[in-house]
């Protein structure tokens, strides 16, 4: 299977480009330099003919700057998602889209579904949706892939914020009334290779752990890895905070599709965080992941 991976300097392209070179496939790793998601004429030319699988990890994914460069982040979620599902259906390649939990509204008390109609609280949720709505548009092999939470060794992630915030304070205040799932970049890797090799019906995916916690639930969980007392993580609520962009106060997504074809969703986020932190946590190292 020949792979090519866009966006694959960020936090997830690093760990996907490691996972997929272990099954042995031929791997095509492009970021900007290479590629320009948002011009079709780059897309054109860098996504060469006579490739299986297009992953596109490629995004604007800082959520508060997003309120107010819409603009900037709609021509890389959207246009971009748009150029490659385009470039894709010419090619003949699968094309694998990322896309966000930030996608649904967040009032229910209930795990997303696959199914539920979008309607994104923010402009960054705004811009994935319509990636989402542009690869469904434009070619008719695609999977999208929804995740949530990430985290990975390769990028900035909350984990490695609150370990350092830890450093310098006796307590973190975080709050409880945002409730999704953390994932491991690791792990949304692996199932993106299992649903590439299973050949799933083309389709929307949950690619997050299992379970559900909030962001002070995680922190606590954090907070043990490194052999802090969790009780140092103190509650409070998105109200005590004054950020741009409004966030889901539930985005756990449920797995119902990946069970349907066989595929088993990754697991529970608190056993994946206790198996992942001594990675995540440890100093970057990305030349030796990309060499
Ligand atoms: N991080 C999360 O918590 C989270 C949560 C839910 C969903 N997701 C989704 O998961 C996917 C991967 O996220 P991530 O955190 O791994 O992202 P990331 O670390 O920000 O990586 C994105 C990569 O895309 C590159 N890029 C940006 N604009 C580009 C363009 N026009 N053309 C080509 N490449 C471009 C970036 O380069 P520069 O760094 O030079 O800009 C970066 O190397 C994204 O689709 C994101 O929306 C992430």
């Amino acid at each position: 299977m020949k792979w090519t991976i866009v966006g694959a300097k960020g936090m997830l392209g690093t760990d996907l480009i490691t996972r997929v070179k272990r099954e042995g496939y031929e791997i095509t790793a492009l970021d900007l330099g290479d590629i320009d998601i948002t011009d079709a004429a780059s897309v054109q030319g860098a996504l060469t003919p006579g490739q299986d699988i297009v992953v596109n990890c490629a995004a604007f994914t800082a959520v508060d700057p997003a309120e107010e460069n819409e603009g900037t982040a709609f021509r890389v979620n959207a246009t971009g998602a748009a150029n490659l599902a385009r470039r894709c259906a010419q090619t003949g390649a699968r094309l694998i889209q990322v896309s966000t939990d930030y996608v649904f509204r967040g009032d229910g008390t209930t795990p997303w579904n696959e199914y539920d109609a979008p309607d994104p609280l923010s402009a960054y949720g705004r811009t994935k949706a319509a990636g989402e709505w542009a690869v469904q548009t434009y070619t008719k092999d695609y999977l999208i892939v929804r995740t949530a939470w990430l985290y990975g060794r390769f990028g900035n992630c909350f984990p490695k914020t609150m370990v350092r915030l830890a450093q310098s304070h006796d307590t973190l205040k975080v709050v409880t009334d945002e409730v999704g799932q953390p994932t491991w970049t690791v792990d949304l890797a692996d199932l993106i290779v299992r649903l590439a090799q299973a050949k799933a019906p083309t389709g929307i995916y949950h690619g997050t752990s299992c379970g559900k916690t909030s962001w002070n639930g995680f922190t606590k969980e954090i907070m043990k890895a490194v052999g802090k007392d969790p009780s140092m993580v103190l509650e409070t609520t998105a109200a005590a905070f004054d950020r741009p962009a409004k966030r889901p106060s539930f985005s756990a997504l449920a797995h119902g599709e990946l069970r349907k074809i066989g595929i088993e969703p990754i697991g529970d986020w608190r056993e994946r965080w206790h198996a992942a932190a001594d990675t995540v946590l440890v100093p970057e190292d990305p030349a030796s992941a990309r060499a």
